[in-house]
């Protein structure tokens, strides 16, 4: 079945915006969506008095949606101030596209992560910031977070699919979620649970039960 673009899309995918690389960025980072396997690279030139994106700029190896996202992800952060831009949010980037099908939200998703992860990389490399990226119940509901549900194209913290996150001592995970055994949509929300939670040092088993 042909999936059906907006004309926006189609536009910011054959005329992207701020496509290619800045030499000597503040920041740069590379994400891969776990939905898909495919990159995007961000780099990005700051303001050390504002804090204001002065240039940024993306690379990426995903599909049209990916790019047309990423072009319009550049955009809107395009002088905002970092601030502004961490708050830009994938349903933002995918309703300025006039919408993408739900089965490419993880496309504008990865773009998001792609542009957050930047930030990130220069408020901890420029502003000497720390995070917590430990193993907690917030951190894993920040992963899910991301994990759209391809039927709707709504992530599975949104939908309420999550009905719980446990961790114990020893770092063994247990999710459990509210799908049917029979849902098409199962097995691609299990196996990138798998891959977004394995991106925690020191995590013991993972069960994800369905409830
Ligand atoms: Fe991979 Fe769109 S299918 S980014």
């Amino acid at each position: 079945m042909a999936i059906k673009y907006s004309e926006k899309v189609i536009e910011h995918f054959q005329n992207p915006h701020n496509v290619g690389k800045i030499e000597n960025p503040d920041a740069e980072a590379t994400e891969g969506s776990p939905a898909c396997g495919d990159q995007l690279s961000v780099y990005l030139k700051v303001d050390p008095e504002s804090h204001k994106i002065k240039d940024i700029k993306f690379q990426s190896y995903g599909c049209a949606s990916n790019i047309a996202t990423a072009s319009i992800i550049t955009d809107l952060a395009m002088n905002k101030t970092i601030e502004d831009a961490k708050k830009i949010t994938w349903k933002q980037a995918a309703d300025a596209l006039g919408g993408l099908p739900p089965i490419k939200m993880h496309c504008s998703v990865l773009a998001v992560d792609a542009l957050r992860s930047a930030i990130k990389e220069y408020e901890k490399k420029k502003l000497g910031k720390r995070f917590d990226e430990g193993l907690n119940k917030k951190n894993i509901e920040k992963q899910l977070n991301k994990i759209i549900y391809g039927k709707i194209g709504v992530d599975i913290i949104s939908l309420r699919l999550v009905k719980y996150i446990g961790v114990d001592e020893k770092n063994n995970i247990l999710i459990e979620i509210t799908l049917k055994k029979d849902d098409p949509f199962l097995s691609d929300v299990k196996d990138e649970i798998k891959e977004r939670l394995h991106t925690f040092p020191n995590i013991g088993k993972i069960k994800i039960s369905l409830v």
